[in-house]
C-alpha cells in the first residue's frame, strides 16, 4: 500500500482504528448493490479491502480506499463506511490550474522493466524529458486530458509538438500518458486515449505519434488503439524504441 503524495495521509489513522469502522443499513444496501456482492457481512469485507488496500488517498473528510478496481468512501472522522463502488472515472480536457499534475504524471510515464528499482524523481529535470511539460499550454499541439476520481487526478494523457523522442513532423502532435501505478489496468489509459483522440481531431491534427520502449507492455496498448510502428530507434540512454504514429 502507497501513501499519497500532498494529500492528507489517513492510511495509517484508518488501519489503527479499523475496530471502529461500521456502516449504515442504507450503506450496506448501497454497497452490495453497487457491487453485486454476495456476502454477508459487508463490513468485514470493506476491513479486509481496507487492510490489503492498493493505495488510500485521504480528500477532505473522507478517505477513498482502492482495492482491485473498486474505491470504498469512509469517513475519516466517524469510521463511517459510506458507499463503495467499481473505479469511474471521469474524464475531461486538462484546465490551466490541473497542469501542475504534469510533474508527477511524467515521472509515472517512465518506462521502469520488471525488477528496476524507480529512478529519483529528480530524473524529469532532464532536459531530454522535462520537454515532455515545460511551459505546458504555451504552444500549438499542447493538448490534454485527465482522468478524475473522487476529485483525485489518476491518470493524464496530453501531447505537444516538440524536438522529442517520438517527434516525426511538426504537424503531428506526440503524446505523452500514465496512470497513477495503483490504477493500472482498469481501463482508464483506454477512457483517456479515446478523449484524447476526439481533443485531437476537434483542434484539426490528423495524426499522433509516440515512442515507446520495445519491451514495455504499453506497446500493445497502443496497437490496440491503432498505433502502428513507423521506425525504430535508441533512445538517449540507449534503449531499443519504436516511434509509433496513429491516423485520428
Ligand atoms: C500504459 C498505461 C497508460 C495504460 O493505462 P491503463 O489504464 O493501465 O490501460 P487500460 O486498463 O485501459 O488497458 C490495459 C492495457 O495497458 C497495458 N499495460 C501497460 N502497463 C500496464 C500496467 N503496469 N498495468 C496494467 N496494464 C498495463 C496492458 O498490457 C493492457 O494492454 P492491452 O491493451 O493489450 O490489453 C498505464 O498502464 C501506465 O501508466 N503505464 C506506465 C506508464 C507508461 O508506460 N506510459 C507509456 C510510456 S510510452
Amino acid at each position: 500500500m502507497k501513501k499519497m503524495r500532498n494529500h492528507d495521509i489517513t492510511d495509517d489513522s484508518l488501519i489503527e482504528n479499523i475496530d471502529k469502522l461500521h456502516t449504515t443499513k442504507m450503506g450496506e444496501e448501497r454497497i452490495i448493490r453497487n457491487l453485486k456482492l454476495q456476502i454477508e457481512d459487508v463490513v468485514l469485507w470493506c476491513k479486509e479491502a481496507v487492510k490489503s488496500a492498493d493505495i488510500i488517498i485521504g480528500q477532505g473528510k473522507n478517505s477513498y480506499v482502492y482495492k482491485a478496481g473498486v474505491v470504498i468512501t469512509i469517513n475519516t472522522h466517524s469510521h463511517t463506511i459510506i458507499t463503495a463502488h467499481k473505479l469511474n472515472a471521469k474524464i475531461h480536457n486538462i484546465q490551466e490550474a490541473e497542469y501542475e499534475c504534469l510533474p508527477e504524471f511524467l515521472y509515472q510515464a517512465i518506462f521502469i522493466p520488471k525488477g528496476m528499482e524507480l529512478p529519483p524523481r529528480e530524473i524529469i529535470k532532464d532536459p531530454e524529458i522535462f520537454i515532455y511539460i515545460k511551459d505546458f499550454g504555451k504552444q500549438e499541439g499542447d493538448l490534454g486530458v485527465v482522468a478524475e476520481q473522487n476529485g483525485q487526478i489518476i491518470g493524464a494523457a496530453w501531447t505537444r509538438i516538440i524536438p522529442a523522442f517520438g517527434h516525426i513532423s511538426d504537424e503531428i502532435p506526440e503524446l505523452a500518458i500514465s496512470i497513477l501505478p495503483e490504477l493500472r489496468g482498469f481501463g482508464i489509459g483506454t477512457k483517456l486515449m479515446r478523449k484524447l483522440f476526439a481533443t485531437l481531431r476537434a483542434n484539426g491534427y490528423q495524426r499522433t505519434s509516440l515512442s515507446v520502449q520495445k519491451d514495455n507492455p504499453a506497446l500493445h496498448f497502443y496497437k490496440r488503439l491503432g498505433y502502428e510502428i513507423t521506425d525504430e530507434k535508441a533512445d538517449h540512454v540507449g534503449h531499443g524504441d519504436y516511434i509509433m504514429i496513429k491516423e485520428l
